[in-house]
């Protein structure tokens, strides 16, 4: 089954604008396998400047932009919030959505989350729907019911059908940012069930559906994991500010 694979970066609330045209410029001269894209996605005020830039630097076609969060409201008096429409404005394709961060810090909901994606899919845009269980639910041996906890609420929102746009990252939350990585193993393993949840629902767009990996993927460990059969790629944090290290994992990404 032929899938894409995708190296995104999550820059979270780190970078700057020297970064954004360190990072274009590296990127410019990374050697991509075929059917692999890449998306960096810097804070929100950074958006414009990395679209400018790209354009003035000629960035190469498979590298795109995305955000890291959007509004579920199409306008309107949201302060502080940043919506579909304006994110398509700045030339922003790919939208992370329901990053652990978000939900623990932001609070929120699966339910919310699922109304995003549904607006982000409505405005063009891609979906990369962020799903993870925390150490205790991985102890507590939780992690399949908390998966399909958070995938169930998309689905009943957007329909299975729709997910053939929908990127989706698996991010154990005890891996983000802690140096302790899934095992290659352990990893494939839950890629596993998550398609299959997937394809419960429907088994051609559960094979057609990008799974990245997300949790302290480094250029160490990247080519791995990526060689895994249900791993299409990763989403990268702190590794992902290094462009040295970040182009790694970019050319270590095999489409299958
Ligand atoms: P780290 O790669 O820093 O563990 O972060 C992963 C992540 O949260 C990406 O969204």
């Amino acid at each position: 089954m032929k899938r894409q694979a995708i190296v995104a970066a999550n820059w979270k609330m780190n970078g700057s604008l020297p970064l954004i045209k360190e990072m274009i410029s590296g990127l410019n001269s990374v050697k991509l396998a075929e059917n692999v894209n890449v998306v960096v996605c810097p804070s929100t005020p950074f958006l414009s400047a990395f679209a400018l830039n790209a354009k003035n630097e000629n960035l190469q076609a498979n590298i795109h932009l995305g955000a890291q969060n959007v509004s579920e409201h199409k306008s309107g008096a949201y302060t502080g919030e940043v919506s579909t429409d304006m994110l398509n404005e700045v030339f922003v394709n790919y939208v992370i959505v329901g990053h652990s961060e978000r939900r623990s810090i932001y609070k929120e909901t699966s339910t919310q989350v699922a109304h995003k994606v549904k607006a982000v899919l409505n405005a063009g845009l891609t979906p990369i729907l962020c799903i993870g269980e925390s150490e205790n639910e991985r102890t507590s041996e939780q992690t399949d019911t908390v998966l399909a906890s958070q995938l169930q609420p998309v689905i009943d929102v957007i329909g299975i059908e729709k997910f053939i746009d929908v990127v989706i990252a698996y991010e154990p939350v005890w891996a983000i940012g802690t140096g302790k990585t899934a095992s290659p193993e352990m990893a494939q393993a839950t890629h596993l069930f998550i398609r299959q949840f997937l394809a419960n629902a429907n088994e051609l767009i559960a094979n057609k559906v990008p799974l990245l990996y997300g949790g302290s993927v480094n250029a160490a460990n990247c080519e791995e994991l990526f060689a895994q059969t249900d791993i299409d790629g990763g989403l990268i944090g702190g590794a992902s500010l290094k462009v040295d290290e970040f182009k790694i994992i970019c050319s270590s990404a095999k489409g299958s």
